[in-house]
């Protein structure tokens, strides 16, 4: 049996890492949990989003996965040491690959980051920064619209235009020439926020450099899948399944089956 890579989130954002996996690691096989009865994790308390997380986890080791991908920014931010500390497999996250995208990209040093309330109250992308790279300037946002407007798969409507102007009006004063997606959502809605901060700002989406980290430890570890047969990904949700599978299908591009969850715990 071809052991998998698990991936996890609040709901369809981490399939914008699941993407690149699968662009960048083609004979690998995915299992997805989006926990869309639950989303969004970003105004939730610590506790909560901590559990909700190990309850995931849980639920996915039943496949015996090579590896868990904690595609949630909120969950990473909160919980992802506490999984490490937990599990003989690798765990990946998505801040440490956002912030070297980043780093490698700025110029000016000048570093813009947006997300969830929980991700930005928690400080992870500045600690990431700075750990690599003491004298960027960070300048963060908590942006607690977006989340809903992607899980309703409102990607270029009236509304979120508007949406995303107002919530980022603030960040257009600031000097920053890269502005981190610090949300696994915020890529569905990269055309907006693209245009609205203006050419000189590049969107970073931790998607690639989380898949290159992925590729990276599965070599290092002789853990690449061998086999040619094309894989079969599954995915899970939480939440009534209809518009998961929609957005996920338009995303991806591919037929998929989802199978619904149904949590025993609340
Ligand atoms: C959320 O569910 O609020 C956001 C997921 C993320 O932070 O990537």
């Amino acid at each position: 049996m071809q052991q998998a890579i698990a991936i996890l989130d609040s709901g369809v954002g981490g399939l914008t890492v699941a993407k690149e996996v699968m662009r960048q690691l083609p004979q690998e096989k995915i299992i997805y949990f989006g926990d869309t009865a639950r989303t969004p994790y970003g105004p939730r308390p610590a506790e909560e989003i901590s559990r909700f997380t190990h309850q995931i986890v849980d639920y996915l080791l039943q496949f015996q996965p090579k590896m868990i991908v904690v595609a949630c920014n909120t969950a990473t931010a909160i919980a992802i040491e506490e999984i490490r500390a937990r599990l003989t497999i690798p765990v990946v996250g998505v801040i440490h690959p956002g912030a070297r995208a980043a780093i490698k990209t700025t110029r000016n040093h000048h570093i813009g980051v947006i997300g969830t309330e929980g991700t930005i109250k928690s400080s992870a992308y500045e600690h990431a920064l700075r750990q690599i790279s003491p004298q960027i300037q960070v300048v963060s946002l908590a942006c607690p619209s977006f989340v809903p407007l992607v899980e309703r798969g409102m990607f270029r409507t009236d509304e979120t235009t508007r949406v995303v102007e107002e919530s980022l009006s603030e960040l257009r004063n600031y000097p920053i020439d890269s502005l981190i997606l610090g949300c696994t959502h915020y890529p569905f809605l990269a055309d907006i926020i693209g245009s609205v901060m203006g050419s000189r700002v590049t969107l970073i989406s931790s998607a690639d450099e989380t898949a290159r980290e992925i590729s990276t430890i599965l070599y290092h570890k002789g853990m690449l899948a061998t086999s040619n047969i094309v894989p079969v990904h599954q995915f899970f949700c939480s939440g009534e399944p209809r518009m998961f599978k929609s957005i996920a299908q338009t995303w991806l591009n591919e037929q998929i089956k989802v199978t619904p969850v149904v949590w025993q715990v609340p």
